[in-house]
């Protein structure tokens, strides 16, 4: 939905009728569509490259089957793992399959008509601090609260970020909230090394995963991006 515009014609775009006599305002009957919509539009949604994969589809069909049979069993009790905030972590080297499988747990979340935010931690970063310029404490606000109360926080590429005081600090303030509220977390990271993982994101952040995730699950193997022969 646009702003300016209206979907029941009913008041300005803004979500809001202005009673001209008292000066209150009371809202519109498409606010509450509005929120739904912008609660949909948190993150990248499944990006294109993945809007495809499937249990039975490359590259997940040639994984471990140990680790694609927990994964599927985490998938089919999507609702009751939500509610409990568990998540999944999956680690290992580049172009394995890793975003593949986790983002089969974020559709079955998505089918199961839950909020997902689907981010690459870098991307997350970028959008937390474009709301730091703006220079509005309160969309800064608005959007952490958004991020820390969807039913599932899909971290990709966690890692990858430049690492700052700063970047430690939103990483932990988030993941923390989560933890706190007992709220899912899906993440892959390229790093294997625990030690070297708390070097990059701090070491309360990674026990505070640890806690929601599990242990990280290997997802090994060559890189599938580059064509067996090269
Ligand atoms: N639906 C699909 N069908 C076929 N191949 C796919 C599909 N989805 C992903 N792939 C291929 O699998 C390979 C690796 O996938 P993916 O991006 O999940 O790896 P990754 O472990 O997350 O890599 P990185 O660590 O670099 O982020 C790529 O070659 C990709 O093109
Ligand atoms: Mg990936």
């Amino acid at each position: 939905m646009t702003e300016g515009y209206c979907p029941k014609g009913i008041c300005d775009g803004s979500g809001w009728l202005l009673d001209e006599e008292t000066s209150d305002a009371r809202p519109c009957e498409c606010r509450a569509q509005r929120i739904q919509e912008g609660r949909r539009r948190l993150g990248t949604g499944i990006p294109k490259r993945f809007r495809g994969v499937g249990w039975d589809r490359r590259p997940v069909v040639d994984m471990n089957p140990g680790i694609v049979r927990h994964v599927k069993d985490f998938a089919r009790k999507i609702d009751w793992n939500l509610e409990a905030g568990k998540g999944l972590w999956f680690y290992g080297d580049v172009g394995t399959g890793k975003t593949s499988l986790a983002m089969l747990v974020s559709k079955a979340a998505i089918d199961a008509g839950r909020d997902v935010a689907v981010y690459s931690v870098p991307h997350l970063l970028a959008d937390i601090k474009a709301t730091y310029e703006d220079g509005s404490g309160s969309s800064y606000l608005e959007l952490f609260r958004r991020l820390a109360s969807v039913d599932l926080l899909h971290l990709d590429d966690l890692g990858a970020e430049k690492r700052t005081e700063w970047v430690l600090e939103q990483l932990y303030s988030l993941v923390n909230e989560r933890w706190q509220n007992q709220r899912s977390i899906v993440v892959t990271t390229n790093i294997e090394d625990r030690d070297e993982l708390r070097e990059q994101i701090g070491r309360r952040t990674v026990s505070r995963l640890t806690e929601i995730c599990g242990d990280p699950l290997p997802i090994m193997g060559r890189d599938l991006r580059i064509p067996k022969s090269a």
